[in-house]
């Protein structure tokens, strides 16, 4: 059977490939729905634990679940075998790899691996939760030899998750931009890596074998890859007019400008961009330093949207804020992929309960009819 051309979208680009009850990008209205809230208003007023139960429950927690959701997460432990099988892995090795096996691993401690009953799946997600953000806070650690740190029962997820990503005690001010950043990054509709975690997960396969398809969909620049390639580029940069210089080379050069442009938000701001901006700020305001990384992205905003019409994505303002905050560079990437899990995992959990298996067709241009 040929198929019309009239149904082929390159990239998919505008085809509605997934029924959901999660969210949505509603970009005539500049909303992002979450479970039919507002993520701008989620990422202003709510706890990144109360998004976890909203994603997962599809209604906000109470404050009695949300305290005992927060403990799952905060007390649920990783096996010291996963531990050792990244001592083991090459510290030269991405972090975005070194988490998709530690991922991967995860389901030979899981003696519930295979279920995929919603029930099953709902419950195993907030320690599921707690062991990837873990992992992600202890990466460089045991990279560079360190023993790893359990999280502290009693902490808040999101005090635990930041210090021990940098090793120091932290502030509120720091822990509120922090958290801020994991809601923003916790859900955003049917991105390359939701995707390919609902294709994966169609299969029936397990939920390990589904997220780690979506870490390795994640580390590419294009997509989660781009926060960590925006810092590197402030960081050659060096100055506002450093970066304009920058900037103006790479597009002679036709290059891409990492953390500019978004296959949904062409050409507007993508709203989360604009509230990291606001949280850079007020970091910024609360320190008392780090303007010139303020004055940088403002640059760099004003030089594509003059040159190119294209405004900055998440991954944009994300970066300067996790560089204020003190993290590795090499974790921007997997924070976002700890951040999604929750997103990720209502996802497979939906796909799982209304399965229907993805298998699209394709446009043939191959040669026909040749003979041995
Ligand atoms: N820098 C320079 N030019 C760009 C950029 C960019 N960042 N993004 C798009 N363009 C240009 C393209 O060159 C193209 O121009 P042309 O029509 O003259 O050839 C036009 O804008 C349309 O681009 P497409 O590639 O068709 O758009 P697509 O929807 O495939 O791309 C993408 C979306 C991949 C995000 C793109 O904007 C990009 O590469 N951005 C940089 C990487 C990045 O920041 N990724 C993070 C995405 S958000 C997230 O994951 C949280």
């Amino acid at each position: 059977m040929a198929l019309p051309n009239k149904d082929y979208s390159p990239g998919l680009e505008g085809v509605i490939a997934a029924e959901t009850r999660i969210s949505f990008l509603d970009t005539e209205r500049e909303e992002i729905v979450i479970r039919g809230y507002n993520l701008l208003e989620l990422i202003r007023l709510a706890s990144y634990v109360e998004v976890v139960g909203l994603l997962l429950w599809e209604r906000l927690p109470t404050p009695e679940e949300r305290a005992a959701l927060e403990r799952s997460m905060v007390e649920s432990s990783v096996p010291n075998a996963i531990y050792d099988i990244l001592r083991r892995l090459p510290s030269t090795m991405h972090a975005m790899d070194r988490l998709r096996t530690a991922v991967s691993a995860l389901a030979g401690f899981d003696p519930e691996a295979n279920s995929s009953d919603a029930a099953s799946e709902i419950a195993r997600a907030p320690r599921l939760i707690g062991q990837i953000a873990q992992i992600v806070a202890n990466l460089s650690a045991i990279a560079n030899g360190q023993e790893p740190q359990s999280f502290v029962p009693g902490r808040s997820f999101a005090e635990n998750f930041l210090a021990t990503l940098v090793r120091r005690s932290v502030t509120p001010a720091e822990v509120r931009a922090f958290e801020q950043s994991l809601i923003a990054y916790s859900e955003h509709e049917l991105p390359n890596s939701t995707f390919a975690a609902r294709v994966v997960a169609s299969t029936l396969a397990d939920v390990y074998g589904a997220l780690t398809s979506a870490v390795a969909s994640l580390k590419g620049p294009l997509h989660g890859g781009a926060n960590e390639a925006v810092m590197y580029m402030l960081l050659e940069a060096g100055t506002p007019e450093g970066l304009e210089q920058l900037i103006r080379a790479k597009l002679a050069r036709k290059e891409r400008i990492m953390g500019f442009g978004h296959r949904v938000y062409m050409r507007r701001m993508d709203p989360r961009a604009q509230l990291l901006k606001e949280v850079l700020h007020e970091l910024i305001r609360q320190r008392g330093e780090g303007h010139l990384y303020a004055d940088m992205c403002q640059r760099g905003e004003d030089i594509m949207r003059a040159e190119k019409g294209l405004f900055p994505n998440l991954d944009y303002y994300a970066a300067p804020v996790y560089y204020l905050l003190g993290i590795p560079i090499e974790l921007y990437t997997p924070i976002f992929f700890a951040a999604r899990t929750a997103g990720l995992l209502a996802h497979i959990i939906e796909q799982h309960r209304e399965n229907r298996l993805y298998r699209p067709r394709v446009l043939y241009t191959g040669p026909r009819g040749l003979r041995l």
